[in-house]
């Protein structure tokens, strides 16, 4: 069954702003390499990463659902930050204003008795859970380190995929 078009419309909003999370992140990303921390910036480039697979899975829901997708447009994403503990707060910040969107979403199906999409946004549900709880972990290491941070670099390393510290 295809999705209606309110809702079709709405998760194409949402993949715009995925794909603006992954540019949002590679910002932070390039900003904290500049900065000397690389394990921060590589936390930020596989939290990138991730957004352009959130981005994709709108996109091939929406053309499994009969489309059609659009895509867009995009501002720049902020590119300078007054410190690490600003940037932080600033990705915590953009996940809970995306944990608020899918709520919206997951409402905006239920109201269109759209199943498909319902069932669909669930894995972003639970995806948004984790998101909060990683980045406002990271933001408390951050704040606890105050000016040492290569502390973060340590907590950040223990904590990568494969580092047998957790996701
Ligand atoms: Fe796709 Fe981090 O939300």
């Amino acid at each position: 069954m295809a999705t209606d078009d309110a809702v079709r419309g709405a998760l194409c909003v949402q993949m715009g702003r995925e794909f603006a999370a992954h540019f949002q992140y590679l910002a932070m990303s390039a900003w904290l390499e500049e900065q000397g921390l690389p394990e921060m910036a590589a936390f930020f480039a596989r939290q990138a990463d991730e957004e352009h697979v959130h981005a994709m899975k709108f996109f091939r829901f929406v053309l499994d659902t009969g489309g059609p997708v659009e895509i867009p447009g995009q501002d720049a994403p902020v590119a300078t930050f007054a410190s690490a503990e600003a940037l932080v707060a600033a990705a915590l910040a953009q996940e809970e204003q995306v944990t608020a969107w899918i709520g919206e979403l997951v409402h905006l199906a239920r109201e269109h008795r759209d199943l498909a999409a319902e069932a669909f946004l669930q894995w972003f549900v639970t995806e948004q859970v984790e998101e909060v709880a990683t980045m406002t972990e990271l933001l408390q290491v951050v704040r606890h380190a105050g000016t040492s941070l290569l502390l973060v670099e340590d907590y950040v390393v223990r904590r990568a995929p494969g580092a047998g510290g957790g996701a």
